[in-house]
């Protein structure tokens, strides 16, 4: 396998939710796309409370709906060492983009972004916290991931290879 050119982190508060369903959303268009040899993928969150643990089983159950499997997925905390590994830094919302910024600031390294800046059939910049809410919020979760993975692949596509 050659090795991977690209790499992208996902970063979410718990990842127990957000993050672990882009990552294995986001695995799943490289397969289908060819490129998962290409791009290697991760994800984790700012938060502590949740390191180790595998993702929450409503995010699991979701995603294998769609085919999708992300229960071997467990859970780690962002370090400030990630900014200088990955290429791209994908944030949920803008709680996560302030944590991320304060500490790009003080380390440098790749720029943290929104996600859903890639997003292009969607008109929200933020995939809101399922965590509190039901099964739906996961359900839309996955709708606004699996729309901005396609502009993700799009533009490591024109800038990488
Ligand atoms: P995530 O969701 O950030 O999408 O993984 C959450 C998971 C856990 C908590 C909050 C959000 N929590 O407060 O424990």
């Amino acid at each position: 396998m050659a090795k991977p050119i690209v790499s992208v982190l996902f970063v979410c508060l718990g990842n127990i939710c957000r993050s672990p369903s882009a990552h294995g959303v986001f695995q799943q268009v490289l397969e289908k796309a060819g490129a998962a040899d290409r791009v290697r993928v991760d994800s984790c969150g700012t938060g502590d409370f949740h390191i180790g643990k595998a993702p929450d089983q409503r995010a699991i159950a979701a995603a294998r709906k769609r085919n999708i499997d992300i229960d071997s997925l467990r859970a780690r905390q962002f370090e400030p060492a990630d900014l200088k590994q990955f290429d791209y830094i994908l944030v949920m919302d803008r709680h996560n983009l302030e944590n991320i910024r304060d500490i790009w600031h003080r380390y440098g390294g790749t720029q943290p972004e929104l996600f859903l800046g890639y997003g292009q059939s969607h008109d929200v910049d933020e995939v809101p916290d399922p965590y509190y809410g039901g099964e739906q919020g996961f359900e839309r979760v996955l709708d606004l991931i699996e729309d901005a993975s396609q502009g993700l692949l799009r533009d490591i596509r024109e800038r990488h290879f």
